[in-house]
């Protein structure tokens, strides 16, 4: 079967001949109607987490498509249900496995590109927001709130009662954000009032210093990524007067939930017209190599999307 795999260089990923999956007693087979690249994916295949990802690996985790074979467990939906979920042993294929544990049924009024946005972005930001203690009447600020973690962040945090104010590039990235909830916009966190309750962080580089001296005396960090892959640098003395404040590490895979039981909340969420993905590309998968180099270079607003046609 056709399936895209890393090259181990800037191309990223071309169209390589795979086995078909195999699947655990408690996974199905799904047939891949639509996937989600994340920035990850990117920072992976780039080796930002240590060594690149080797070349001939299947990449991808965010999938939605119809059951072909049932879990031989019995534990998932029947053959021929609609499901979002986390593949395993990559998702950019014609066909994957996915865990029962890892995955939603979709109602029909949801689409597959639609729904494709949801896993990783949509879990990223459903369980960033659980860290946040009493939620409503606390103000915040969301960096790097134009992609695909920041529109849901700026949705769901302000559906919890949080006052948002969004860092994002240029006033067109900051539109939809406003629309979605967020109280204020600025492109630079100089500009961004404060104090802060609750910061989510995900640039890097100098932001974080930045927009700490923006932070509430008591007040948290949620740091969950550096996509400007320049590390941060602090300096204890600068923020005695706002001190303690608490500085936590954010990854979306430790968590009380499963990602099945989450995935069902945020399409339900999304059914109800309570989340709205924000499908800021969508192509044909052939497309792909072309895409993640658009989401690398910050051309694509929230979420990227690639179709595979029956
Ligand atoms: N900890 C976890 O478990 C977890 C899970 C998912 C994602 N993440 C991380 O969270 C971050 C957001 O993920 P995402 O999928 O939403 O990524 P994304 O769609 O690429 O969004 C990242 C945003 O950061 C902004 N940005 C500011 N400076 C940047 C720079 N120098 N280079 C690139 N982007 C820059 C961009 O907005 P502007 O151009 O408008 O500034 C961009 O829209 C990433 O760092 C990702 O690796 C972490």
């Amino acid at each position: 079967m056709k399936a895209l795999a890393a090259t181990g260089d800037r191309t990223l990923v071309r169209f390589a001949d795979t086995p078909e999956p195999t699947a655990a007693a408690d996974a199905v087979i799904i047939r891949v109607e639509a996937y989600s690249v994340n920035r990850g994916e990117i920072l992976a295949m780039t080796g930002a987490y240590g060594t690149p990802t080797a070349p001939g690996t299947v990449m991808g985790q965010d999938v939605v498509g119809r059951v072909i074979t049932a879990a031989a467990d019995g534990s998932g939906p029947a053959v021929g249900t609609r499901v979002v979920g986390h593949a395993e042993g990559g998702g950019w294929a014609e066909r994957v496995a996915v865990p029962t544990a890892a995955l939603a049924e979709l109602p029909d009024t949801v689409t597959a590109t639609t729904a494709a946005a949801l896993p990783l972005a949509g879990l990223t930001a459903l369980r960033l927001l659980r860290h946040v203690e009493a939620p409503a009447g606390k103000q915040a600020l969301i960096t790097g709130a134009s992609g695909g973690v920041g529109h849901y962040l700026v949705e769901l945090a302000t559906a919890a009662g949080i006052s948002v104010t969004v860092l994002a590039a240029s006033p067109e990235r900051g539109a939809r954000l406003a629309e979605l909830g967020a109280a204020a916009v600025v492109h630079d966190v100089a500009d961004a009032d404060g104090p802060f309750d609750v910061i989510f962080e995900s640039v890097g580089g100098d932001v974080l210093a930045a927009a700490l001296a923006r932070i509430a005396p008591g007040g948290t960090v949620l740091w969950f990524g550096q996509a400007s892959l320049q590390p941060i640098r602090l300096s204890f003395f600068e923020y005695l007067t706002v001190s303690p404040f608490t500085l936590r590490h954010f990854p979306h895979w430790v968590a009380d939930t499963t990602d099945a039981e989450d995935l069902r909340v945020l399409v339900d969420l999304t059914a109800t017209g309570r989340l709205h993905p924000e499908l800021g590309r969508v192509a044909d998968w052939a497309e792909t190599a072309s895409v993640l180099t658009d989401l690398n270079n910050r051309r694509i607003r929230g979420n990227a999307v690639l179709t595979i046609d029956a």
